[in-house]
């Protein structure tokens, strides 16, 4: 790295955490927190990283609200590495428990609670490398041997091991300096050598090209054992020159921890399970993939990829490798986490463009992991309000890439309620009127109501399920409850000896 682009050094800003900080420094921690919160299952008999874990995490995930898993003992481990799977998956008090929310708020609550929290920016701090748990064991060069450790095959079509999946990968751009952080799925495919996949358009694959447009190898950083905020943080997309590591200290309300490298100059997440330092260079490729992907079909066919090769490993003892199982929702580790910092970022992104009236934004994580539908409620305002949010909810940045339905309902429909957004598009949305298809968008590689010469070019219909703004004062009135009856019987609730709690009411009879 230039000495001009070299690593910024941290700001004088305060270690303390902010006040609502989660209690948890870092993914063992949150495990802890977890196990106290019955929210992980550690399985201690013999699985084999080879299928079998893949099907323990896919059997065990489909069922709603299933435990993340921690596997201790793993068939041909010649380490004292361990897996955790379905860290995250679709449960949506693990992921309120990572950023510090309380786990029984409503996805809606949710979401807008996280609005907030991804606005934060708290840059990272150095410790020292004596400091550092990641240094515990630290293996350079010849010494490094990553086929000791138990990695998965996650599903019987893959084509090989993936060490990366649950990972994160830190790249520098050449001119700024600016860490990017993503995760990128990574094949093992030697003792030190490992596979590295790109989709077109991240701000990883700039950075790489970026160093090789200047004839440099492309250092890396790549922590296969990562905290959950992190792994969080690098999977969302933010502005090419903002840093996931700022994202990442505003969501967690503490500076993440980095220590100094050994080998390269990017900085090392110091309380991350299992990290490698690693160059990527020009021309070294592989054949590398597929492997079974968000959507439930395998991805990337059997094409050249980078290779990083590894420089050092640093280590704590008897590492955790996330591992993140993709599949189809709830089964995927791409599920409630993601539809809800993705539903934060759409809204985000309308209110930066000014689109006013907006009450919610929902992308369904049933729609292949949260990628290919987003519902936006609005109280519609003005004559084509409704068309407006459609056409700029479609495009925007943070819903550009996948997404093919996107839907608007009125004010008195909630958008994490897919109930109530069948019931908008079954009674609100005349098909012949209120449809309108964008063509020639991005969708992902393996979507397969497309020819594979057309992929990835795809199409987005616009579904407009809101009242008929030009017709709204001939429209039949609808069944609502008076907003006084509601209350009598939400007082009543436990008298009457009714189950649960009263649910939440939005709209009521207009007397
Ligand atoms: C588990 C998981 C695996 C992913 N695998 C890949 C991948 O192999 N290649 C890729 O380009 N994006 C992958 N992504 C999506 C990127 O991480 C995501 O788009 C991120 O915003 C990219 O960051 P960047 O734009 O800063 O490069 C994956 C996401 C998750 C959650």
């Amino acid at each position: 790295m230039d000495e001009n682009t070299a690593l910024q050094p941290p700001d004088s800003g305060s270690a303390a955490p902010v006040a609502d900080a989660p209690r948890w420094r870092d993914l063992r921690e949150w495990l802890d927190l977890l196990r106290r919160h019955d929210l992980l299952l550690t399985i201690d008999a013999e699985v084999d990283p080879e299928e079998e874990l893949g099907a323990v995490t896919f059997m065990t995930a489909r069922q709603h609200g299933a435990p993340a898993l921690l596997f201790e003992n793993l068939k041909n481990n010649r380490s004292d590495a361990r897996i955790l799977s379905n860290m995250l998956g679709a449960s949506k008090e693990r992921y309120a428990l990572a950023v510090g929310l309380p786990p029984g708020l409503s996805t809606a609550e949710m979401v807008a609670a996280t609005r907030k929290l991804m606005k934060r920016r708290l840059p990272p701090i150095w410790i020292g490398k004596d400091e550092a748990p990641v240094n515990e064991i630290v293996a350079r060069g010849e010494e490094v041997d990553l086929t000791r450790l138990p990695v998965p095959k996650f599903w019987p079509g893959d084509g090989g091991r993936f060490l990366g999946t649950g990972d994160i990968t830190l790249t520098s751009d050449p001119e700024t300096g600016r860490i990017n952080v993503g995760v990128y799925r990574q094949m093992l495919h030697a003792a030190r050598r490992i596979g590295l996949n790109f989709v077109a358009g991240r701000d990883g694959l700039f950075d790489v090209e970026g160093w090789w447009a200047r004839g440099r190898p492309c250092e890396v950083v790549v922590a296969y054992g990562i905290d959950p905020v992190l792994f969080m943080a690098g999977a969302q997309r933010f502005a090419a020159q903002e840093s996931e590591l700022d994202v990442a200290g505003g969501l967690m309300g503490r500076r993440i921890e980095l220590t100094k490298a050994e080998f390269v100059s990017l900085p090392i997440p110091a309380r991350a399970e299992l990290v490698i330092e690693g160059v990527l260079h020009q021309g070294d490729a592989e054949v590398e993939g597929p492997l079974g992907e968000f959507h439930g079909f395998y991805s990337g066919s059997r094409l050249a990829k980078p290779v990083i090769e590894v420089l050092a490993l640093h280590s704590r003892r008897a590492p955790i490798l996330t591992a993140a199982l993709m599949a189809n929702y709830p089964a995927g580790e791409i599920g409630a986490y993601h539809a809800i910092m993705r539903s934060a970022r759409i809204l985000e992104n309308l209110e930066q463009m000014g689109v006013p009236g907006i009450q919610g934004v929902y992308v369904q994580p049933a729609a292949a992991s949260a990628m290919c539908m987003v519902v936006v409620a609005l109280k519609q305002l003005y004559p084509g309000h409704a068309a407006q949010v459609l056409a700029l909810t479609a495009q925007c940045p943070a819903a550009v890439y996948c997404t093919k339905w996107i839907i608007a309902v009125d004010e008195d429909v909630d958008p994490t309620d897919f109930d109530q957004v069948m019931w908008a598009l079954s009674t609100r949305c005349n098909p012949a009127d209120d449809l309108d298809v964008l063509r020639n968008t991005w969708t992902f590689r393996a979507d397969s109501s497309l020819p594979a010469q057309a992929r990835p070019y795809g199409s987005k219909v616009l579904i407009n399920a809101c009242k008929p703004h030009r017709y709204l004062k001939e429209l039949p009135v609808r069944t609502l409850l008076r907003r006084s009856t509601y209350d009598q019987v939400k007082r009543r609730w436990a008298e009457l000896g009714l189950p649960g709690s009263p649910p939440a009411v939005a709209s009521f009879y207009e007397e």
